[in-house]
C-alpha cells in the first residue's frame, strides 16, 4: 500500500511562523482555547502598515501554489481594509474548502490507472425534490460518482490528524476515531467525470423510504411510479450530475391536485450505497428551508478548534430541543416540505445525511456542489442554491431558518425575502451570540432594514418557535425581544464602525486560511 507522503504533515512551527509573518498578532492556535479575536484588541488598527510582506512570502516555494493563492487573496484583503473582504466574510466553515481533487489524491496515492479501474464506482444521490409542470413531474437528480481509494488506518490517522490542531486521532475515544477516519476517507475520494448514470430506479417509499429516516413530514406512499431513468448528461470533470429528470407520472398524484408530498424511493443500479427518497412536493404548500450547523446541530463553527472537533470526529448533536420544535410541524402540518440546504461540502454530506434522517423529518437535501470550490464561489453557493428551490416551486410560500454566524445567510436571506416577497413568508434567525458567548463573530443586519419585522425574527431558543401560528404565515413572536441596528452587531470591546470588522474578519479569515492550506499542501 503507497503511503502519502506524510513527512510534511503536521507542521506546526512551520505554520506558525507564516502566521507570525502574516499578522500583526501572535498567532492564536497553540491556545488551547482560541479565541481569534480577543486577543487582538489593542493591536486593532485598520491601517496596511502593520502587514510585512516580505515576511508573508517566506515559505512560498514550500506552500506550493495553493497556498500563495492563499497569501495573495490575504495580501489584498489586508491592503483593502475598509472594504469587507469577500471570503473572509463568508462565514462558511473555513476547515470544508479547498480538498484536493481526485487526480492530487490519485498521485498522492501512487495509484496507477489500471487500480483506480479495479475500485468499485460508488455515487453519492442526494435526496432530490420533484416539482411539477404541465408536462408531468420533474426530479432534480443531483449527487456525485467517485470511488474511494483504499487507504490504510494509518494513513487516514495521519490526514484526520490535519483536520485536528489540538489533539492525535490515537487519544479519542474509539467511535470518535473512526468518525474522523470516515469523514476524512470520504474527502480523500476518486471523482469520476465524464461517467453516464444510466440506471436509476424507482419505486413507492414505503413508510419511513430506504435511507431509513425518521418523522418524514406526512408524506405519502403513492400507488405508482416504479420505473427507471437516465441521466441525460454524463458527470462534470468533477463527478457531479445535477439535472431535472422528466419521470412517467403513471400512479402518481397530480401536483396541481393535492397539497399530499409524495415520496419515491430511488436507487442507483449498480452502486451499493447510491438510495435515496425523491420527494415529490406540490405546486402549493409551506416549504422550510432550514440551515443545518448550529441550528439543528451543535457545531461551534464560530470557535475553530471546537468546530474541527464537532464536525470531524464527535458524534453530531441536536441544538436544545430543536428537534421536537421540528417533529410538531412535521405531524400537525403533515403537508409541510423539509429541505435541508447546507453549504457543508458535498463531499461530507452522508454524515449530515445520516444526522438529519435519525433527528429532523425527512426532506430533501442540497449541499455544496464541487464546481463551488474557491472561495468567491463558496460565498455565492448559499444563494445559487436558494435562488434554485424558489424558483422551482414559484408558488410555495417559504420560512427560511438559520443562526447569525453565517454572513452568507445574513446576506442571501433578506436578498431572497426582497426578491421573491410572495414566497418568502418568513426568516428566522438564532441569535448565536445571545446563548453562546464563544461566539464573537460579528453579523451583519443591514439586510433587514426594508423587512417589515412580522416577516423576521432573531430569536434565542427553540421554544421561541412554539405556538406560532405558522401556516398562516405568523412569524414573530412578540414576547421576544429584538434588537436589530440594521449595521454590525456583536463587534468586540464596543467597536462599531465597518473597518474594524473588516480588520477583524481579515484577521480571523487569515488564520483560517492559513491552516486550511496546509491539507492541499500536504498533497502536493
Ligand atoms: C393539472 O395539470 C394537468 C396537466 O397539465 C391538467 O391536465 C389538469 O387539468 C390540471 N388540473 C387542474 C385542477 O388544474
Ligand atoms: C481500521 O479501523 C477500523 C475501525 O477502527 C477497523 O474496523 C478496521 O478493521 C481497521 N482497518 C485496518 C486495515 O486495520
Ligand atoms: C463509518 O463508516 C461505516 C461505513 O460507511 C459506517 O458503517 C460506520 O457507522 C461509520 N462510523 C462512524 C463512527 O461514523
Ligand atoms: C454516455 O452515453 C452517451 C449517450 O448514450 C454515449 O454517447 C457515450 O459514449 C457514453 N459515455 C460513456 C463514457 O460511456
Ligand atoms: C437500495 O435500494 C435497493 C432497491 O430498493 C435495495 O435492494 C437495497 O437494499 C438498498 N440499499 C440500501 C443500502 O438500503
Ligand atoms: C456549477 O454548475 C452548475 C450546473 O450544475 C451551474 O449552474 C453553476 O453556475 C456552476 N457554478 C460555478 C461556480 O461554476
Ligand atoms: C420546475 O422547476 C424548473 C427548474 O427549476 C423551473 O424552470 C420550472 O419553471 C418549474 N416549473 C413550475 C411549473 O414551477
Ligand atoms: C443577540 O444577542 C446579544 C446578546 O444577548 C444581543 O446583544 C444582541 O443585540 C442580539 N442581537 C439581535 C439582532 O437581537
Ligand atoms: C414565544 O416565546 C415564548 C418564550 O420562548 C414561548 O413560551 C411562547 O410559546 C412563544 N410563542 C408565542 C406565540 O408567544
Ligand atoms: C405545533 O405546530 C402547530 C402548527 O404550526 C402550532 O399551531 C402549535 O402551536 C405548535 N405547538 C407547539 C408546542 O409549538
Ligand atoms: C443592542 O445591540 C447593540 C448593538 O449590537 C448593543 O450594543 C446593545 O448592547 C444591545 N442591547 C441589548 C439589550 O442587547
Amino acid at each position: 500500500m503507497p503511503s502519502l507522503n506524510t513527512r510534511s504533515l503536521l507542521l506546526p512551527a512551520a505554520l506558525l511562523s507564516v502566521l507570525a509573518a502574516a499578522t500583526p498578532a501572535p498567532s492564536p492556535y497553540p491556545d488551547p482555547n482560541p479565541d481569534p479575536i480577543s486577543p487582538r484588541h489593542p493591536e486593532i488598527t485598520p491601517s496596511a502598515v502593520e502587514y510585512h510582506p516580505t515576511r508573508t512570502y517566506r515559505h512560498r516555494r514550500d506552500l506550493g501554489d495553493v497556498f500563495s493563492d492563499v497569501e495573495s487573496g490575504v495580501n489584498s484583503v489586508l491592503s483593502d481594509l475598509g472594504n469587507l473582504p469577500s471570503y473572509v466574510a463568508s462565514g462558511i466553515a473555513p476547515f470544508f474548502q479547498d480538498y484536493p481533487d481526485s487526480s492530487a489524491v490519485q498521485s498522492s496515492l501512487s495509484l496507477s490507472d489500471s487500480e483506480v479501474a479495479a475500485l468499485p464506482t460508488q455515487v453519492l444521490n442526494i435526496d432530490p425534490y420533484a416539482n411539477y409542470t404541465s408536462q408531468g413531474w420533474n426530479v432534480r437528480f443531483h449527487g456525485n460518482v467517485y470511488k474511494q481509494p483504499d487507504i490504510s488506518n494509518d494513513t487516514l490517522n495521519d490526514l484526520a490528524n490535519v483536520f485536528l490542531p489540538d489533539v492525535d486521532i490515537e487519544d479519542l475515544p474509539q467511535s470518535q476515531a473512526d468518525q474522523a477516519r470516515n469523514l476524512t476517507a470520504s474527502i480523500f475520494v476518486l471523482q469520476q467525470g465524464d461517467v453516464n448514470v444510466s440506471t436509476i430506479n424507482l419505486e413507492p417509499a414505503p413508510m419511513q423510504g430506504s435511507s431509513g429516516e425518521d418523522g418524514g413530514g406526512g408524506a405519502v406512499t403513492p400507488s405508482g411510479g416504479s420505473q427507471q431513468v437516465t441521466l441525460p448528461y454524463p458527470t462534470t470533470d468533477q463527478g457531479d450530475f445535477d439535472v431535472f429528470v422528466p419521470i412517467d407520472g403513471a400512479g402518481l398524484m397530480n401536483g396541481n391536485e393535492t397539497q399530499q408530498i409524495q415520496r419515491l424511493n430511488t436507487h442507483v443500479e449498480g452502486a451499493s450505497i447510491g438510495n435515496s427518497t425523491a420527494y415529490l412536493v406540490p405546486n402549493e404548500g409551506i416549504t422550510i428551508v432550514s440551515d443545518i450547523d448550529d441550528i439543528l446541530r451543535v457545531t461551534k463553527i464560530y470557535e475553530p478548534e471546537k468546530g474541527l472537533l464537532n464536525s470531524f470526529a464527535r458524534a453530531f448533536r441536536p441544538w436544545m430541543n430543536m428537534p421536537e420544535i421540528y417533529a410538531n410541524w412535521s405531524s400537525s402540518l403533515p403537508d409541510m416540505h423539509f429541505h435541508y440546504l447546507t453549504t457543508t461540502p458535498e463531499q461530507v454530506t452522508r454524515t449530515y445525511m445520516q444526522f438529519i434522517y435519525s433527528t429532523y423529518p425527512g426532506g430533501s437535501f442540497d449541499t455544496r456542489p464541487l464546481n463551488f470550490s474557491n472561495w468567491q464561489e463558496t460565498l455565492h453557493v448559499r444563494k445559487f442554491l436558494l435562488e434554485k428551490v424558489l424558483q422551482t416551486f414559484p408558488n410555495r410560500k417559504f420560512i427560511l431558518v438559520a443562526d447569525t454566524s453565517n454572513s452568507d445567510v445574513m446576506s442571501a436571506y433578506p436578498e431572497m425575502a426582497v426578491k421573491y416577497p410572495d414566497q418568502v413568508q418568513c426568516i428566522w434567525l438564532r441569535n448565536t451570540s445571545a446563548t453562546d458567548p464563544g461566539d464573537r463573530f460579528p453579523y451583519d443586519t443591514s439586510g433587514f432594514e426594508n423587512l417589515k419585522q412580522e416577516k423576521y425574527m432573531f430569536f434565542t431558543v427553540p421554544n421561541d418557535l412554539t405556538n406560532l401560528d405558522v401556516e398562516n404565515g405568523e412569524c414573530y413572536n412578540k414576547s421576544i425581544k429584538q434588537n436589530v441596528t440594521f449595521s454590525y452587531q456583536g463587534l468586540p470591546f464596543g467597536l462599531g464602525d465597518d473597518s474594524a470588522a473588516a480588520l477583524v474578519k481579515a484577521q480571523t479569515g487569515l488564520m483560517f486560511a492559513v491552516f486550511l492550506g496546509t491539507l492541499v499542501w500536504n498533497l502536493m
